[in-house]
């Protein structure tokens, strides 16, 4: 991206994050569908870094894991005790013995800042190279300040030090400037200051910012680059800044795809994750969550109240109160309302899955319909097929789960009940209330119920005196009234 890639990338999330009051490593806690660590290392990653390290410390377990499985190309280094961000720094320099000394750029983000853009992070570099500064910091001007380190800067503007709130003066207090904790370092100042470093401060701790007033005490130029988006480095420290986060995120993520032809009724209760991938004249009805890596086709319609993960929607299909989990509905096929899609289902072109529908691993044929209250699992229905309301596919017996066949152009009638491992052929019928057990073959009618019978004067002997006996007796003598016309 840039065409100074830096030497090293080191994302500092060693810290415990106590108020998120939570038994899940704050950094793992999650915003548009990727956790806050990985937005971090994605950022980082766009800058192309020779290394990429995390420094990690409370539940480091759960993180590492998580970073193979996200971000394998990034290491970790250890910090086992949280001694501050200096300290923190020296772990992951540690751990990368074969920086050089001489020359090169070091980048230090946070874990815990998921709004923090490769972009951003390029015009940082790009300032750093300019300038030809030691350290380039990346600040930003808040109205309120509190809690920030803040930026001192000399008689003619240049950075002097970062101050930290808890060992500012008034005078300090009143700074409206505050360090973002994301810096670009020339390697050797770095290291340089942080050899420097000393625990001589309100919380006995080794300071990253420290570098920053060695540097201008060895002579050495530091820069700073303001964010106009102060969203880009605000961390996350409890749960409502993490809602607030995911907001803001989603309200980006959305736009960007209404900036590119997607129709978003309601913005603000619609959900989309970062992975997620639309198409032109896609409309997003609301109160719909596409989650995961969710893609949506040209002119389909998802919407109102969708939740759709790990879903593939075809063109011009539409789906409605729906939910679904890794399905893939073809194009032109409609779903809903009230349809459950687990994994492993996929519906063919023009196909249907209707209100009170469920499928699992169910592979229905192009024009085939399962319109009302049904169970599929483990089945495959071939194209044209109708499945009647309320037929059950029976596919576990207890122990396994047994697959169905039904044929292309078959019919099934309402209220049965095909019992796994079963086939019907291509053009078979199925009485309706039928429970099959054995196949049916191509162009049979299948009737696997008991047979009726009427047994005439039941409610005038055995419920005498019911409203059903009273209004059996209109009946009858309506019937003999008629008889009689007729015949008279
Ligand atoms: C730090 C800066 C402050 C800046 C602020 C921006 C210092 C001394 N201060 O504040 O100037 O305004 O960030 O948010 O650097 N971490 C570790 N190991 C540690 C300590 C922290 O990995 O030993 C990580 C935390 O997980 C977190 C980040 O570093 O991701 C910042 O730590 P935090 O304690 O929130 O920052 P402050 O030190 O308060
Ligand atoms: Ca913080």
């Amino acid at each position: 991206m840039s065409p100074d890639r830096p030497a090293a990338v080191v994302v500092l999330a060693a810290g415990e994050g106590t108020r998120m009051r939570s038994a899940i490593p704050k950094v793992l806690h999650r915003v548009g569908g990727r956790t806050l660590v990985h937005h971090a290392v994605s950022a980082a990653a766009e800058l192309e870094p020779d290394h990429l390290v995390v420094v990690v410390g409370h539940s480091r377990d759960q993180v590492v894991a998580h970073l193979a499985e996200v971000a394998p190309k990034a290491v970790t280094a250890v910090q086992a005790q949280q001694l501050g961000t200096g300290h923190a720094v020296q772990c992951a320099l540690a751990d990368l013995p074969d920086v050089p000394d001489l020359g090169g750029t070091i980048v230090v983000t946070y874990g815990d800042v998921p709004l923090l853009t490769g972009d951003v992070l390029s015009g940082l570099l790009d300032t750093h190279a300019e300038q030809g500064n030691a350290v380039t910091m990346l600040t930003a001007h808040l109205g309120d300040p509190s809690g920030y380190g803040r930026v001192l800067r000399g008689p003619h503007d240049e950075v002097t030090a970062v101050v930290e709130q808890k060992d500012a003066t008034a005078e300090q207090l009143a700074v409206r400037e505050v360090n973002s904790g994301v810096y670009a370092f020339d390697t050797t100042a770095l290291r340089d200051g942080l050899d420097r470093l000393d625990t001589d401060n309100s919380q006995g701790e080794l300071y990253l910012t420290d570098v920053v007033a060695h540097a201008v005490g060895a002579g050495r130029r530091v820069g700073a680059v303001a964010v106009t988006d102060t969203w880009a480095v605000e961390g996350v420290n409890d749960r409502v800044q993490l809602a607030a986060m995911h907001r803001e995120l989603n309200r980006r993520t959305v736009e960007e795809w209404m900036r590119a032809g997607v129709a978003v009724v309601d913005p603000a209760s619609t959900w989309v994750d970062v992975d997620v991938r639309l198409e032109p004249d896609v409309v997003l009805e609301p109160n719909t969550l596409l989650r995961g890596s969710t893609h949506v086709a040209t002119g389909a319609t998802v919407g109102p109240n969708c939740l759709l993960v790990d879903t593939r929607v075809g063109p011009g299909a539409e789906i409605l109160n729906t939910t679904s989990y890794g399905a893939e509905v073809g194009p032109d096929a409609t779903v809903g309302p009230y349809t459950y899609l687990r994994p492993g289902t996929r519906l063919g072109k023009g196909a249907k899955a209707g209100g009170f529908v469920e499928l699992k691993q169910a592979d229905v044929g192009d024009g085939a319909k399962v319109p009302h209250l049904t169970y599929v699992g483990d089945a495959t229905i071939g194209e044209g097929a109708n499945i009647g309301a309320g037929t059950i596919f029976a596919n576990y017996d207890g122990v396994a789960k047994h697959h169905t066949e039904v044929g292309a152009h078959s019919f099934v009638g309402s209220d049965s009940v095909l019992v796994a491992p079963v086939e019907i052929g291509p053009g078979a019928y199925v009485a309706a209330g039928s429970t099959v057990t054995s196949a049916v073959s191509p162009g049979e009618l299948g009737v696997a119920r008991g047979k009726q019978r009427n047994i005439a004067g039941w409610v005038a002997r055995r419920r005498a005196g019911t409203p059903a006996a009273a209004a059996a007796e209109r009946a009858a003598a309506a019937m003999q009234q008629d008889d009689e016309r007729s015949h008279g």
